[in-house]
């Protein structure tokens, strides 16, 4: 599914929410402009509850660069769809670069993410490596594909401008199409950034053939795509070329989206395919008591676990609007990689059921 697509999914779902909350909804959007919690009023917050510990989440190399990446990292594209308030936003991010994150992800078009991002951790901006991605923001103004070097130079300035930082650590192109690729304008826009110290690496966020393509030209410092139960295409096809190229790579909807937590199909129709592949594949850990069981073997901690040990995979940026999620999958993740034999279930399960059109999902 397409970004834009998954924006018109996320959009109508959040204004079927609006419609179903009505007044309340609009309460809550005045108090998030003010950073406060919708529940209660500002005067009645809880004090700030005392630092949790420190998670002891593993640190990988990121390819060649000289970035060490928890395994652990935040994807920002959650808070922005979903308009998670900056208060919960502040909470989320504090809290996880306390417990050990160092690496988040955003984009320029995920709503404000990285406003708010900027708002919430500017400040600490020497804890954590931060990646961006440009693509659809065009120069004149306005929405859309934009992988022209005007255009994307233009997104970059943006970008820096929202996070409120003189460098970002990676800029991404935001999955464009193998064609636009080759045509070579939109990757020369990421190495004009670089030589201008606007950002320190570039890679490329997307799939399937692009992905590909990306890996073997040898320009990019990096790869983001997804890889998870749900979606395995890349094991093959770029995940091993890509470590052999010294690449750092990030695996993108590493939870498979939680799809296996609906009943039935999921209002959010960017959950869709996944919900659908999990139907098929019906994995024992994902189906039944199992998909509420928080345990390191449990549907969560299982899926993440096949993620993050991936051979080539440095960094899985979860998505999430709660404040305590970073610390549950950092601890799910401590249970180290999944047995040899649990790996090799899931690998055959896939290559039993998944059909020609299950490719990566942008
Ligand atoms: N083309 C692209 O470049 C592209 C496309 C897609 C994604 N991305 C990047 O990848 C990031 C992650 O992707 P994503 O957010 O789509 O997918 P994801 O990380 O696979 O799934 C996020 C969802 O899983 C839920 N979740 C997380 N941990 C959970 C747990 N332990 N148990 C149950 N549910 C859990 C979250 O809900 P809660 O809010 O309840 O925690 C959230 O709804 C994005 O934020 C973005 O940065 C990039």
């Amino acid at each position: 599914m397409s970004d834009s697509t998954r924006r018109d999914f996320l959009k109508r779902s959040a204004a079927a929410t609006v419609l179903a909350s009505g007044a309340m909804t609009a309460a809550a959007s005045a108090m998030r402009q003010a950073g406060q919690s919708a529940t209660k009023p500002a005067d009645k917050q809880e004090a700030k509850p005392a630092t949790p510990a420190k998670i002891d989440v593993e640190r990988r190399p990121f390819g060649k660069t000289d970035m060490k990446v928890a395994i652990l990292g935040f994807g920002s594209a959650e808070i922005g769809y979903e308009r998670t308030e900056q208060g919960v936003v502040d909470k989320i991010l504090n809290a996880a670069l306390d417990q050990g994150l160092n690496v988040v992800d955003t984009a320029e078009c995920y709503v404000d993410a990285e406003e708010q991002i900027g708002r919430a951790i500017a400040g600490r901006r020497k804890e954590f490596f931060l990646f961006s991605k440009c693509g659809h923001t065009k120069k004149e103004g306005g929405r859309g594909d934009a992988w022209d070097k005007d255009s994307l130079m233009h997104s970059i300035e943006l970008s820096l401008k929202r996070c409120k930082t003189d460098v970002l650590d990676l800029i991404q192109l935001h999955s464009c199409s193998l064609e636009t690729l080759q045509k070579g304008e939109c990757i020369e826009a990421l190495e004009t950034a670089r030589k201008q110290g606007k950002v320190r690496y570039i890679g490329y966020s997307g799939d399937s053939r692009a992905a590909r393509y990306a890996v073997e030209c040898g320009r990019f410092d990096s790869l983001q795509t997804s890889v998870n139960i749900a979606d395995q295409e890349c094991i093959e096809l770029t995940l091993p070329l890509a470590k052999e190229k010294g690449m750092g790579v990030i695996a993108k909807r590493p939870i498979a989206n939680a799809a296996w937590r609906y009943d039935t199909q999921p209002e959010n129709g960017y959950h869709v395919e996944y919900w659908k592949r999990l139907q098929k594949l019906a994995y024992a850990f994902a189906t039944g008591d199992k998909r509420n069981d928080n345990g390191p073997d449990g549907a969560a901690g299982t899926a993440l676990r096949f993620t993050a040990f991936q051979p080539g995979v440095c960094v899985c940026i979860v998505g999430t609007s709660k404040p305590e999620r970073w610390r549950q999958n950092a601890e799910l993740l401590k249970a180290g990689a999944l047995s040899e034999e649990s790996v090799k279930s899931i690998r055959a399960r896939w290559k039993e059921i998944a059909s020609a059109e299950w490719i990566g999902q942008i």
